[in-house]
């Protein structure tokens, strides 16, 4: 068992990053919301649905991030403007076009996905398998988005 075994080092490791996920996660849940509510143009009906598949997936992981965080006796840091700080995302104007929410997210994603990868890699290095395995669904499904953001754009 992870949390028996791991030197504190690690657990640290694995805290830090697990804020780092739960940032990035939430504040690109409130861009992603924020670009379905003001995206427009011949692709409205798409894009708007398919943000909003996207804010629901990050509201829910966002929550489930944090509560490995206090499972593994970490405190989650909170209020709107600490987790965008930490996550350090530019925001996404709000009369950006369709095009340039796609791209700005899409980055996002791509900034989300290193920051995963690498608390899953120290998940594993301390043996935390639980940490591990929702690092590894958290990066799929941020490699998933990627795709879809990408051939969009290519359009
Ligand atoms: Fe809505």
């Amino acid at each position: 068992m992870a949390l028996a075994t791991a030197e504190p080092q690690k657990i640290d490791k694995i805290q830090t990053g697990l804020q780092q996920v739960v940032a990035d996660t939430y504040s690109l849940l409130g861009q992603t919301h924020h670009c379905h509510w003001n995206v427009e143009g011949p692709n409205f009906f798409a894009l708007h649905e398919a943000f909003e598949q996207q804010y629901n997936d990050l509201f829910q992981a966002s929550d489930e991030i944090a509560e490995r965080l206090r499972a593994l006796d970490g405190y989650v840091e909170g209020g709107l403007q600490t987790l965008a700080k930490r996550a350090g995302f530019k925001e996404i104007a709000t009369d950006a076009s369709a095009n340039e929410m796609v791209g700005a997210l899409l980055d996002m994603h791509k900034k989300a996905v290193e920051d995963i990868a690498e608390t899953r890699d120290h998940a594993a290095d301390a043996g935390d398998k639980e940490t591990e395995d929702l690092m590894i669904a958290r990066v799929q499904f941020h490699e998933k988005t990627i795709w879809m953001l990408k051939s969009y754009l290519k359009g």
